[in-house]
């Protein structure tokens, strides 16, 4: 008889129910509990979701106290440091939301949680799991390139600002850079290696968020729609960053790796006023290099699949509670995103040049 995995969800918004939906196609896995800190909604998320043997409570701290494995944690970026924090020191496995935290200090305390519970934090970037994510990081790791010098990365909408708890400045903690930001770093961060940052300048500004003829919050906005940013990394390496959530613009660019050898331009797939930020698959790779005598690029053949990105994340978190493997996505990594994050907030605010602090 297989382990069964035991799984409680907490903040039964919008994406629970996308992790609930990958959940139940995994035979080993029970979901034994919601929770919602608003009164009857983890109730009311349970019947809607037909999870008939979950408990529901009106708060994290008593779901921690049932018997479970793991949880995943589906709350505003507001409520990820106190919810894993918690759910780590419990004694559960954390699968987390993006993006990890608010601020750099909660991410550096939650990965301090984990180390000590000895529990996994694994933050859930579903497009690690497009099998071309992954021959981009074999080809660029491989050496083709050569030396990767300059790197420039991002996306944006055109139009396509979130409201709510989004574009508060206490309980996002970033605007664009935070929610679709984090995507492309992870993709560009990821496939380098996770490079060590050194220093950011940034810019930001929130033209549309502020304006009611674009925002219907537009009072309540308090984040950055836009934002551009050069890091500095160990080894000669710069990285630019660009996002935004509104423009007056169709694109703000390719993803391009620039190596002494060779250079690759990625693209993401997908179209429409929400897509082309990097929380998908690849849509195109074109390789650019010198061969035959001159300049020449060749289209990287991409590996078809049907592969659902989100569900193989939650599976892949499912399977290492069940097999005892680290953390797939670990939260040690993910807190040097959080650290250049902060970096570009920070420069953003100061209007110059910044270090990125690190814990050693
Ligand atoms: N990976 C992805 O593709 C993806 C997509 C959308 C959102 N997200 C992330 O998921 C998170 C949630 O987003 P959403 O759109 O589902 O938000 P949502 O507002 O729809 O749902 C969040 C829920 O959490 C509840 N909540 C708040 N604090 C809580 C606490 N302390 N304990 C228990 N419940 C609490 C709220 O009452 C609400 O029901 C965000 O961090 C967001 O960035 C990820």
């Amino acid at each position: 008889m297989m382990n069964m995995v035991k799984i409680g969800i907490i903040g039964t918004g919008g994406i629970a129910r996308a992790h609930v939906s990958a959940y139940r196609k995994l035979p080993f896995v029970q979901i034994v509990a919601a929770a919602d800190v608003i009164p009857g909604r983890a109730r009311e998320f349970a019947e809607r979701e037909g999870l008939t043997d979950a408990a529901a409570y009106d708060s994290h701290t008593e779901l921690l106290a049932a018997d479970l494995d793991g949880v995943s944690i589906c709350t505003p970026n507001v409520s990820h440091h106190r919810t894993a924090v918690d759910s780590l020191r419990a004694g559960k496995q954390v699968l987390l939301e993006k993006p990890m935290s608010v601020t750099l200090a909660e991410a550096l305390d939650m990965v301090k949680a984990a180390k000590e519970s000895d529990r996994m934090l694994s933050i859930g970037f579903q497009p690690r799991y497009d099998p071309n994510m992954k021959r981009l990081q074999e080809i660029v790791q491989s050496g083709r390139l050569g030396q990767v010098y300059y790197v420039e990365t991002g996306g944006g909408r055109r139009r396509g600002m979130p409201g709510g708890t989004f574009i508060s400045k206490t309980l996002a903690g970033a605007g664009a850079m935070a929610d679709i930001g984090c995507y492309s770093l992870d993709m560009a961060l990821n496939t380098l290696g996770y490079p060590r940052p050194l220093t950011v300048s940034a810019f930001t500004a929130n033209h549309f968020g502020t304006n009611p003829l674009y925002h219907p919050e537009a009072n309540k906005f308090e984040v950055e729609d836009f934002g551009v940013a050069m890091v500095r990394f160990e080894n000669d390496l710069t990285l630019q960053f660009k996002i935004s959530w509104a423009m007056h613009m169709d694109t703000l660019g390719a993803t391009m790796f620039l190596g002494t050898d060779a250079g690759l331009k990625v693209t993401p797939a997908g179209s429409g006023p929400w897509s082309g930020v990097w929380d998908g698959a690849i849509g195109s790779m074109t390789m650019f290099h010198d061969d035959f005598g001159g300049h020449t690029s060749t289209e990287v053949p991409l590996i078809g699949h049907q592969l659902n990105l989100f569900d193989e994340k939650v599976r892949d978190f499912a399977e290492a509670v069940r097999d005892g493997r680290p953390a797939p996505i670990p939260g040690e990594q993910i807190l040097i995103q959080q650290a250049i994050i902060d970096g570009v907030l920070r420069s953003a605010d100061l209007r110059r040049e910044v270090s990125v602090q690190l814990p050693v």
